[in-house]
């Protein structure tokens, strides 16, 4: 997963292409580079690290040129270096790619015997090789289309010809590209987010397009070259929720904006002079459905989990929640009578896009709860519920992770309401107990200073264990993630009656295990697990709420969170958990925004 752009204009584009990198580095930042045609010269600029170290470059050994484009890479093939950077060049073509060309190594192998050398480990070598082959016989287009027959796998890509310098062609297979439209000016993207900085117009190109970009030009074509026209979309306007404001980093700030996106969203589908939840449209009569299948990757499927608990609870369907990258290759037996739920922050995880499209070559119906309403899953979709929490930058998910159990709750209390599962008077109940949880997300934030403390003992922790029953379990799997993902430090999410039958042989004096344990109905069987870890020298940080008294002295640490409603304690117990991620990753002076080896936004499978 990689961030592609490319501008052609009537004036020098370097400037603009690292602006644009720079928003893209959430798919990728690893290294980045640069590519522009000036007198008849293809300038190649490239470097490991951030973009600040390419404008750095760039700064010392200016490259100029109307048309170019960039690259900040997330490694597949080949380790993070200069030579693996993208643009990867030639004498004739220079090209940016996102993606994975599956059949690399035999197509370098037919490359080497016709004489091409490698420079790269990288499997978009093998694409600029091509080229440079067929444009010996052919015009670009051609040998874009004829380099195309060659490719197995999934990409995008930006190409730039030393001999035809006003153009910059696309071409998309799997993973998504936009152009967008100025005056003297166009452009290519990985998404619309790298190109809203310069225009509010664009398209998406199809799977299986190519497009021919000039500064003021744009034409399209289909997987079999013949043109076509595309839609011009108007993008929403940004309200400059992406700066930082007084925070340190994007994380901080998305965690503490929770109390404000769950009201926002909370606003978007309840109707206060109803009393009612605003969705309709299903794709399926709800009193008709079989089973709610439920899919996601990471964070995402976190929700997922959550959301097959409270369907349970609140339902009579049958629930199955599934990994993205499980899903998309089991054998699944689809039914028309089940509904698929896709949960994604981005709308472009590629596993999960692909499971999609999965579902859809079943004509089974599809339902997407989404944060980047413009993305290729939600486009795809049947029907698409917005989370509304806006921008999220940081690579851990928080905001989002909240807005999508908001959204999977509501869905699923209205659904349950259709049913008749429950009554008018408990679903009011239910409203009214979800519109008091902005207000107690704050007061869990508060927090914050005890569990500063609580995050020291992680400094010289060999590991650490995060444990939960009931929807509490799919809360410790959220709390070891994050808190891998941002301290690099070994965690592990389990079901707590689960210990007993392994994991609990890792306890040893001094282990950072945290317990979460509202007052719900797993309650008592979680506190005995716990003694289970303390007695064997687990230093235990228990997450409960106001509404019961455990009391243990060997308790490290015990954070009471306000008390509401026990389907409702997943939103309020991951507050602490998220606080904590983000402390112990600021002590160990790790990249808070940016955790190594990752990216925001996963378009490779
Ligand atoms: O954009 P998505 O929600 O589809 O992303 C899914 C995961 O890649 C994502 O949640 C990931 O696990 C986060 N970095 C976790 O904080």
């Amino acid at each position: 997963m990689c961030g592609i752009i490319g501008i052609a204009s009537n004036k020098s584009v370097t400037s603009n292409i690292i602006n644009s990198l720079k928003r893209l580095e959430y798919r990728g930042y690893d290294s980045s580079g640069v590519a522009t045609i000036d007198d008849n010269t293809i300038n190649e600029k490239k470097c490991p690290g951030r973009v600040e170290e390419l404008e750095k470059l760039l700064f010392n050994s200016p490259s100029s040129g109307n048309v170019g484009i960039g690259h900040v890479r997330w490694a597949t093939h080949g380790l993070p270096n200069q030579i693996n950077a993208h643009p990867h060049s030639s004498e004739l073509v220079s090209v940016v790619h996102n993606g994975i060309i599956e059949n690399s190594e035999n197509l370098k192998q037919n490359l080497e015997k016709d004489g091409y050398k490698f420079k790269s480990q990288t499997d978009t070598e093998v694409i600029t090789l091509l080229l440079t082959k067929f444009l010996k016989k052919f015009s670009p287009l051609d040998a874009v289309y004829k380099t195309l027959e060659k490719l197995t796998g999934s990409f995008a890509l930006g190409i730039l010809f030393r001999e035809h310098q006003n153009i910059i062609i696309g071409a998309r297979r799997g993973s998504p590209l936009a152009v967008g439209y100025s005056n003297n000016e166009n452009y290519l993207g990985s998404d619309s987010y790298a190109l809203k900085s310069m225009t509010n117009k664009i398209s998406y190109l199809d799977d299986g397009d190519v497009c021919v970009l000039t500064k003021d030009h744009i034409e399209f074509y289909d997987s079999k070259k013949n043109k076509k026209n595309k839609k011009v979309l108007i993008l929403s306007e940004d309200k400059n929720e992406t700066k930082l404001g007084d925070f340190k980093n994007f994380m901080s700030k998305e965690i503490f904006e929770q109390p404000f996106t769950s009201s926002n969203c909370i606003n978007e589908y309840i109707d206060k002079i109803r009393n009612d939840i605003n969705i309709i449209d299903f794709p399926l009569n709800p009193k008709k459905l079989n089973k709610i299948v439920l899919i996601g990757c990471g964070t995402a499927y976190h929700s997922c989990l959550v959301a097959k608990y409270w369907l349970e609870e609140l339902t009579d369907l049958n629930v199955e929640a599934d990994i993205a990258s499980e899903f998309r290759y089991r054998n699944v037996k689809f039914n028309k009578s089940n509904l698929y739920v896709f949960i994604s922050q981005s709308g472009e995880t590629a596993d999960t896009a692909a499971a999609l499209e999965l579902c859809k070559k079943n004509n089974v119906k599809t339902c997407s709860i989404i944060n980047v309403v413009e993305s290729t899953i939600a486009r795809s979709s049947d029907w698409v519920l917005p989370i509304h929490a806006g921008p999220e930058i940081g690579v851990a998910s928080t905001k989002a992770f909240t807005g999508q159990l908001l959204v999977v709750y509501i869905l699923i209390l209205k659904i349950a309401e259709i049913r008749k599962n429950i009554n008018r008077k408990i679903f009011l109940e239910k409203i009214s107990n979800l519109k008091k949880l902005p207000d107690l997300l704050k007061k869990s934030l508060k927090s914050e200073d005890k569990i500063q403390i609580f995050a020291k003992d992680f400094i010289d922790a060999k590991g650490s264990m995060f444990l939960g029953r009931g929807s509490s379990f799919p809360i410790a799997l959220e709390g070891a993630l994050k808190l891998k993902e941002l301290s690099y430090l070994h965690a592990e999410g389990y079901p707590a009656g689960e210990m007993k039958h392994g994991p609990l042989a890792l306890i040893e004096d001094g282990l950072p295990v945290i317990v979460i344990a509202p007052k719900d109905k797993y309650f008592e069987k979680t506190i005995s697990n716990m003694q289970e870890v303390i007695a064997r020298g687990g230093k235990v940080l228990l997450i409960t709420d106001k509404k019961n008294e455990v009391i243990n002295e060997n308790i490290r640490f015990k954070l009471e969170m306000p008390y509401i409603e026990s389907l409702l304690n997943p939103f309020l117990t991951t507050i602490p958990l998220q606080l904590l991620a983000y402390h112990v990753a600021l002590l160990k002076k790790c990249d808070i925004d940016k955790p190594r080896n990752l990216a925001k936004s996963v378009t490779v499978e």
